[in-house]
């Protein structure tokens, strides 16, 4: 039989892992951003395009949790990488029903610093004004890519670069964005990773999305209690294989719904591709 004072212990052991899981949730892990290189292969990658890097940052979700001097530190860790290329994949801010100099202009005006040589592209995700969005990006020198894509090339060779319209808060058109391509690499931005479910019938090569946060809290033993995903936890994080195309989820810098993480830390990635024999 358990004593008295051995039961208070416990109560009392347990009030301190919580608290103290708490205060890391809430104030350590959302600023503990990590690093992370993915390889990918892709079929006829043209010769020159062989080692190529591409810097993903996602979801900065820029508000009174998620401040600017954190911004500009992640831009400053991604510029380090000195990536040819930087994708940019959706949600600058938490509530787009704020003026845009709270929040828009601000976050856009950090994103300006963002150096790649061969060009950022972004797309817009669930939690963007479409107008407002694009105008405070492209005049920060981004690409933003609605539905469209373009040709980067190196010397005579090229790949395509593509990015759809978010999935949810948008009218994403695959048909529109694919349209005059060829045979040649196609890389793809889609903010929401269930895009993948149309995307999977396609000749893309290679998916970046974000959206999810990694769950944002993923509980030891139980995993990701809340994904907004139509597949649940599937799409969470991490890298996939759908028929032919690679699609990586990444975790994103920022947070929605709750200003918590755990276990889901922040991330920027950084892809090299290579050629697929
Ligand atoms: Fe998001």
């Amino acid at each position: 039989m358990i004593s008295r004072r051995m039961f208070m212990r416990s109560v009392f052991g347990a009030g301190i892992g919580v608290l103290f899981a708490g205060s890391y949730g809430r104030f350590f892990e959302p600023r503990w951003v990590e690093l992370n290189h993915i390889p990918i292969k892709i079929k006829d990658l043209p010769h020159r395009f062989e080692g190529i890097t591409i810097a993903q940052l996602s979801d900065i979700h820029h508000c009174k949790y998620v401040p600017r001097e954190f911004v500009r530190r992640c831009v400053r860790k991604v510029n380090a990488l000195s990536p040819d290329i930087i994708v940019l994949t959706g949600d600058y801010v938490y509530d787009p029903s704020y003026r845009a100099s709270t929040f828009l202009l601000p976050v856009a005006d950090e994103l300006a610093e963002l150096k790649a040589k061969e060009g950022v592209f972004a797309v817009l995700g669930n939690h963007d004004n479409k107008d407002r969005t694009f105008s405070a990006l492209s005049e920060s020198g981004i690409h933003v890519l609605i539905d469209e894509h373009v040709a980067l090339y190196r010397g005579k060779e090229y790949i395509f670069i593509a990015g759809v319209d978010d999935l949810w808060r948008g009218k994403m058109n695959l048909e529109r964005t694919l349209k005059g391509t060829d045979d040649k690499p196609k890389i793809l931005l889609a903010h929401n990773p269930d895009a993948i479910e149309m995307i999977k019938a396609t000749d893309v090569d290679f998916v970046m999305a974000g959206h999810t946060h990694g769950g944002q809290v993923s509980l030891p033993l139980y995993g990701t209690p809340v994904v907004y995903s139509k597949f649940g936890a599937r799409y969470a994080a991490g890298l996939f294989r759908e028929g032919k195309t690679w699609m990586y989820v990444n975790k994103g810098i920022g947070i929605s719904s709750f200003p918590v993480r755990f276990c889901a830390r922040p991330e920027i990635t950084l892809f090299t591709l290579t050629v697929k024999l």
